[in-house]
């Protein structure tokens, strides 16, 4: 017998009380999740309301993309398991913030901090947790920032303030976590401390060159301001002396 095979429960040999009893459980989850999703929905509506908005008035848009997912059950039950809490729809939904998760990738780094504040400052979100791992990075380098937030979502039987934890960061901050997270070194690795330290460096790299990037945008855009007042004082110059021949 495989492995998948042995986790598979046969209903049909269960008294009807008890696969009464996991088909409801089943149902409870499935509507859990549910709930989660929309409290994703209402997040990420949020955020593209701020970069269209972004995208109709200005030049660039601060957000590059926007990913989310819901918890699966199996993280779910783990994470209430290696917490000790009790395994239960109840605990996880009072004890455990990140079952919606959205995570917004910006350009830069300071339009980290724009959208957070933008997202914040809305009347109908509310703050919970702020990690900042970008101030303060990981000893492994990693760096985002989190925030927990809770927003109300409108269902058929009243309104419920659901949990969201949104993580915000760069392109550059995205690739490193990404292949981090890849790597799964931990259990194989004898010195994690020498991959942590490898990995701290290639983060810092990539710091250095988010702030670089972002001192060239600023070097680009004075450029142009001033290209733009130059242009201006020329076509200004250009009427005064038409006009003078006129007269
Ligand atoms: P979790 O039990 O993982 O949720 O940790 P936590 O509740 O202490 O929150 P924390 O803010 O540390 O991390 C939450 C999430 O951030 C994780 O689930 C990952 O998505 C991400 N994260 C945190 N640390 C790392 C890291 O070192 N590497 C990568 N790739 N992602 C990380
Ligand atoms: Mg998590």
């Amino acid at each position: 017998m495989d492995t998948t095979q042995k986790e598979v429960i046969n209903l049909t040999n269960l008294p009807e009380d008890t696969s009464s009893q996991i088909f409801g459980a089943a149902e409870s989850l499935r509507s859990m999740l549910m709930q989660y999703n929309c409290a994703i929905r209402e997040v990420k509506t949020k955020l593209e309301v701020l970069s269209d908005e972004f995208s109709a008035q200005n030049q660039r848009n601060p957000i590059e993309f926007i990913t989310s997912r819901v918890k699966s059950p199996k993280s779910i039950m783990q994470k209430l398991h290696r917490r000790n809490l009790p395994v239960t729809l109840e605990s996880a939904e009072k004890n455990l913030y990140d079952i919606a998760g959205v995570r917004v990738i910006c350009s830069f780094v300071d339009d980290i901090y724009s959208v957070a504040d933008m997202l914040i400052e809305q009347d109908d979100v509310e703050l919970v947790i702020t990690k900042d791992y970008i101030k303060n990075p990981k000893p492994n380098g990693y760096r985002s920032l989190h925030l927990i937030i809770r927003i109300p979502v409108f269902f058929s039987d009243g309104k419920k303030n659901m949990p969201v934890e949104v993580q915000i960061r760069t392109i550059a901050m995205d690739f490193w976590a990404s292949l981090e997270h890849d790597l799964k070194y931990k259990k194989v690795v004898p010195n994690v401390e020498a991959v942590q330290n490898e990995l701290r460096h290639c983060a810092d790299t990539i710091a250095d060159t988010d702030m670089r990037m972002m001192k060239l945008r600023d070097e680009i855009d004075r450029m142009k301001v001033q290209e733009i007042a130059k242009f201006t004082a020329e076509k200004d110059e250009e009427s005064e002396k038409s006009r003078a021949g006129e007269r």
